[in-house]
């Protein structure tokens, strides 16, 4: 008996979405803008540009073509190339990482679904969001509710599968978040503070920008591009052989970062420039407060979380995917029990995290290290957020270079591609070098400051 089709995307254009909507998400819109606001506006754009393309691309092709080349996720991957070796804990590690990463993620995304409730029932009052948002996240049920709110619609996508769920939802909702992002745009411009907050994000200025700052731009590439966790890999084992894998990721990739730079032409032209708070309550005590006091501010507010919380949903359905994906590949479950088990675990291994802002003194200052206190959320952001990302990307650089060869690579990368050979020399040490380079920077700053990239 031979084994079922693979299910793969329909169009070259839903696999596009697909992978941007993955990619796209509150990375986007909710931490570029707070961590470009931390690290000097201008500067900071500049420098995250070159590292997307120099350091991002690169691996974002190597997880494509690992994908489509074994036509399975992260532990089948692996154990195509190198059955029975030790290798196989890098696929578990994707498999934990997006389990990880989903479970605080969720819990953000949850406050994307009240914040557009709010907005639509009853709207902010002028100097009250800081108040608001401090009992909304104290109140453990209501994280708890929102999470699992978030946690249902993602498990119900990824039960409908590739082409009639992910691939369908990503070709209606992302054509909605860059109308509602346009709009945004526009009606920023508008606002009396536009050019000096455009000025703060625009113009490259010494101010805020550090050593370190290169290690903030290359974990934020990290995060935003959804490299490191096998998330892409899995989205290119559904690729079809005729696809361009270099085209394709090339797209992906200028998407995430348009959509990106696109987030600071709304927030700060609203902020009117550098931030005062950066961090979480950017958007949502800053931000909202300032769409209290503006004309039409209350539906703007809807547009604008509404918008986050499809670019979220496009992205928690591809961290449940990796999870689900193993289980129908390597232990034959049905999909919808895949996805539905996945979700339940997320869900409790969620908790915590949501109760960890100040609902459960314990879990909100678990202990302090490097000069901080960190609550259950903060920790499950730099181990799986942050390390864990680098770790599997610096990984899956070495792997494929040592274990699958180059070689194999780059002929899935250039099948069907008409481009020049310049292309190969130009990204070959990109991939040999520079990436695996960059990513050991960051990972050894992780380990030896403890600090956070966000
Ligand atoms: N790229 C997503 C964002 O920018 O919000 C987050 C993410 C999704 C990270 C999927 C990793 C991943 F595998």
């Amino acid at each position: 008996m031979s084994a079922p089709q693979r299910e793969k995307w329909n169009s070259s254009l839903g696999f596009i979405l697909a992978a941007a909507g993955s990619a796209i998400g509150l990375g986007n819109i909710w931490r570029f803008p707070y961590i470009t606001g931390k690290n000097g506006g201008g500067s900071f754009v500049l420098l995250y540009l070159g590292i997307v393309l120099l350091v991002g691309l690169p691996i974002m092709y190597l997880e494509l073509a690992l994908g489509r080349s074994t036509g399975k996720g992260p532990v089948g991957a692996i154990a195509s190339v190198a059955p029975k070796s030790l290798w196989k804990f890098l696929g578990y590690l994707a498999v934990i990482t997006g389990i990880g990463i989903l479970s605080f993620y969720g819990v953000v995304a949850g406050w994307t679904v009240y914040y557009f409730f709010k907005s639509f029932i009853s709207g902010f009052t002028p100097g009250q969001s800081g108040n608001v948002f401090g009992s909304f996240v104290t109140s453990g049920s209501k994280q708890i509710i929102f999470m699992g709110i978030f946690m249902g619609l993602t498990t119900g996508v990824v039960v409908m599968g590739v082409k009639g769920g992910i691939e369908k939802l990503s070709t209606v909702l992302m054509p909605v978040l860059l109308v509602l992002m346009l709009g945004l745009i526009i009606y920023a411009m508008t606002l009396p503070k536009a050019m000096s907050g455009l000025k703060f994000y625009l113009v490259p200025t010494s101010a805020g920008f550090t050593k370190t700052t290169f290690i903030y731009a290359l974990g934020q590439a990290f995060f935003s591009l959804s490299l490191g966790m096998g998330a892409m890999l899995t989205y290119g084992s559904y690729l079809q052989k005729k696809e361009n894998i270099l085209r394709a990721g090339l797209i992906v990739v200028i998407f995430d970062t348009a959509i990106a730079l696109m987030a600071g032409f709304i927030i700060f032209p609203v902020l009117g420039g550098a931030p005062a708070a950066a961090g979480p309550g950017l958007v949502f005590v800053v931000i909202t407060d300032l769409f209290s006091v503006l004309p039409g501010g209350r539906i703007i507010a809807m547009a604008f979380f509404a918008m986050l919380a499809i670019a979220a949903l496009t992205s928690t359905i591809s961290l449940l995917e990796v999870a689900a994906s193993y289980l129908i590949d390597e232990h034959k479950m049905k999909r919808p029990a895949a996805a539905l088990t996945v979700g339940a675990i997320t869900f409790c291994v969620g908790i915590p995290s949501a109760l960890s802002l100040g609902a459960s003194k314990f879990l909100s200052n678990i202990g302090s290290f490097a000069g901080r206190s960190w609550g259950f959320l903060d920790i499950f952001d730099y181990v799986f957020g942050n390390l864990s990302l680098a770790i599997g990307g610096m990984l899956l650089v070495v792997f494929v270079l040592w274990k699958w060869k180059l070689q194999h690579a780059e002929e899935e990368i250039f099948a069907n591609s008409k481009a020049g050979p310049w292309v190969k020399y130009v990204l070959r040490p990109l991939t040999i070098f520079v990436a695996p380079a960059a990513v050991a920077l960051v990972i050894g700053f992780l380990l030896f400051t403890g600090k956070t990239l966000s």
